[in-house]
């Protein structure tokens, strides 16, 4: 770059060399954008940026279980350092059958810093489409939840499903595939460190917590997922088929903004 002396001022001139180092820095920021963008971050975080350090004495017995996928087809997404790093070790892929109906992996969206986390079950028509969970019919209503019901906005939560490619017909994801998809949802909680997982509806809820409990049970009560608290409540979808069963919701909804707003332990 080079100065311009005025009488009172200098000014910067752009050279041509400047402008191709200017024009580097543009595509540079611009690729680091889109890969946020792939791991479903469309906002940076408000809070912390950096990475958020376990509080002291936490339990996280997140990697612990990871540790033997280091070198495995996981080993890429063992060691990475962010939902970049993550979504990027994923790549296009073919570890399940799912993998073969799919329009698109729908990895997970929101603030990769968020104290909240939602995890469905698995994408339908409208996410494989779109690429982004919960953005149907059922998407809305949840979106619905956060904003109406919780005075957040979408941005400030993560969203995720327990598998991410769609089951054909959108039936329930089976034993294999849920396994496929596992240390990947591991991955992602460990990366988000939530304080708090809403598990939407009895299949997330029971392939979470390994149970066969029914949800009427499991629901309103708090739970332990790899040393995370997790509130169980009813699935969006079931909401529109059952709209009495909303104030059950609401309940657990309230349980989880109380955790949010006590200070953290
Ligand atoms: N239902 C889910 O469980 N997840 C989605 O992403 C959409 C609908």
């Amino acid at each position: 770059m080079m100065l311009r002396y005025f009488q009172n001022s200098v000014e910067p001139v752009l050279e041509y060399s400047d402008q191709e180092e200017f024009q580097r820095i543009v595509d540079s920021v611009r690729r680091h954008l889109q890969r946020k963008e792939r791991a479903g971050i469309r906002l940076l975080p408000r809070r912390q940026i950096g990475k958020r350090e376990p509080e002291a004495g936490a339990k996280m017995t997140l990697l612990s279980d990871l540790e033997g996928h280091l070198f495995s087809d996981y080993g890429a997404a063992y060691k990475a350092g962010d939902l970049e790093d993550l979504r990027d070790a994923i790549g296009d892929c073919r570890r399940c059958k799912l993998s073969s109906g799919r329009t698109h992996l729908v990895f997970g969206v929101g603030n990769p810093r968020a104290e909240i986390m939602f995890i469905g079950e698995g994408p339908g028509r409208d996410e494989d489409l779109q690429g982004e969970p919960f953005v149907g019919r059922a998407g809305q209503l949840l979106t619905d939840i956060i904003t109406k019901g919780m005075g957040l906005r979408r941005e400030d939560v993560y969203i995720a499903n327990v598998v991410k490619c769609r089951p054909p017909e959108n039936r329930n994801p089976e034993p294999d595939e849920i396994a496929s998809c596992e240390p990947f949802l591991i991955k992602q909680v460990e990366l988000v460190r939530p304080r708090v997982i809403v598990a939407l509806g009895k299949f997330a809820v029971q392939s979470l917590l390994k149970t066969k409990t029914p949800i009427t049970r499991l629901r309103g009560i708090w739970h332990d997922y790899r040393g995370i608290r997790l509130m169980p409540t009813l699935h969006p979808a079931y909401l529109l088929r059952n709209p009495g069963d909303k104030k059950l919701v609401w309940e657990d909804i309230k349980k989880v903004l109380a955790e949010i707003r006590s200070p953290s332990a």
